[in-house]
């Protein structure tokens, strides 16, 4: 477990100081995947500095497994940060070393003698599916390649905690999806605890449980992924959800509607359920579906529809009402002449 308690940190600017991390407390549970989200400047790669100590806070504690990042001396500070990986958008592998150079440097390092290396190296490349890039060097390998390689690194020491500073941000989609897989994988095969810093929500969605997000040095929201995006507390989150999860109907077809048009959000197993049918039948209202999609956050479905009612005014309102009543969020939409 990794907690940060009420975590400061300043830098010396010429006169005065800069505060990049102000009073941060929340708690990174064992064997999560935690994301923390927030844009540039925010203080998320100071924050995740301070758990191995790379950056030290100004006040306040990181606690890991009970004791102050702070108060781990010597070997068992050697041990910590051993046990700690870390990643970065730009892998910051050694270029003058072969792939497999560089996962057995930091093992050398660590006091493994030769045979120890070999087999632990040959296992990491199996791991991470680069057997065949045993002897070539960083240059003559794709972005997706080096992240690989960067990741067995990561892994060599018994590893426990995996930080991730922007691990997918110079990669496509598609590369981008394999090292988000390899990166569970990591988490469920080995019970490594993951944090990713990361400004794609779609990171986020996709493969954290826990989130934090940052603005201005400070954590403005926190909680399970599912439920800080779909239904977003602070101004700042939803206005960032709302950049990425844009899904809007024209406004066109607001303004030329014959009849009013609602958004309904349907969580979890409720998509299952034919309400809007059971409405319609119930207060004879007619509808006509406009735009619709499901997307899985954190592996639970979330559903919006876009829905057009055609019908009396009664019958309208009644089936607004019950529709309301059973599903977890209706809005009606403006600007429509009824
Ligand atoms: N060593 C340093 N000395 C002085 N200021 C620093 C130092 N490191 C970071 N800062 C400042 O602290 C603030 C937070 O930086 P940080 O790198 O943690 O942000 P970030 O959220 O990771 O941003 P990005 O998304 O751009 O990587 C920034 O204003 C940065 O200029
Ligand atoms: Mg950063």
């Amino acid at each position: 477990m990794i907690e940060f308690k009420n975590v400061n940190v300043s830098f010396k600017q010429k006169k005065d100081f800069f505060t990049a991390v102000k009073d941060v407390s929340f708690t990174i549970g064992t064997g999560e995947i935690f994301g923390i989200v927030g844009s540039s400047g925010a203080g998320k790669s100071t924050l995740l500095r301070a758990i191995n100590l790379l950056q030290v806070p100004t006040s306040g504690e990181v606690i890991i497994d009970g004791k102050n990042v702070e108060h781990y001396k010597g070997e068992e500070l050697r041990k910590l940060r051993r046990n700690i990986g870390m990643i970065f958008q730009h892998f910051n592998l050694a270029d003058n070393k072969t792939v497999y150079q560089n996962i057995a440097f930091v093992l050398k390092a660590a006091g493994k003698n030769k045979d120890e290396i070999d087999k632990r190296v040959k296992e990491l490349l199996g791991f991470v599916n680069l057997t065949d890039k045993h002897d070539a060097y960083p240059s003559s390998l794709s972005g997706g390649q080096k992240q690989r390689v960067a990741i067995a690194r990561a892994l060599a020491n018994d590893t426990k905690i995996l930080l991730c500073d922007e691990p997918t941000s110079a990669l496509d989609i598609e590369t981008t999806n394999s090292i988000l897989k390899l990166l569970k994988e990591i988490n469920k095969k080995m019970g490594i605890t993951i944090v990713i810093i990361t400004h794609e929500l779609d990171v986020v969605k996709s493969t954290c449980n826990k989130v934090v997000v940052m603005n201005q040095g400070t954590v403005v929201e926190s909680g399970n992924v599912y439920d800080v995006f779909t239904n977003p507390q602070n101004r700042f989150t939803q206005s960032l959800i709302r950049q990425t999860t844009k899904f809007d109907l024209p406004k066109r077809v607001i303004q030329d509607s014959k009849g009013p048009i609602i958004r309904i959000t349907y969580h979890g197993n409720d998509a299952n359920n034919p309400v809007l049918s059971d409405a319609s039948a119930k207060f004879g209202f007619r509808f006509n579906i406009l735009l619709g999609k499901i997307e899985y956050i954190n592996e639970i479905p979330l559903g919006i529809l876009y829905i057009q009612l055609i019908g009396e005014g009664e019958a309208i309102n009644r089936g607004i009402e019950y529709l309301r009543k059973n599903t977890a969020k209706l809005e009606v939409l403006e600007n429509v002449s009824v």
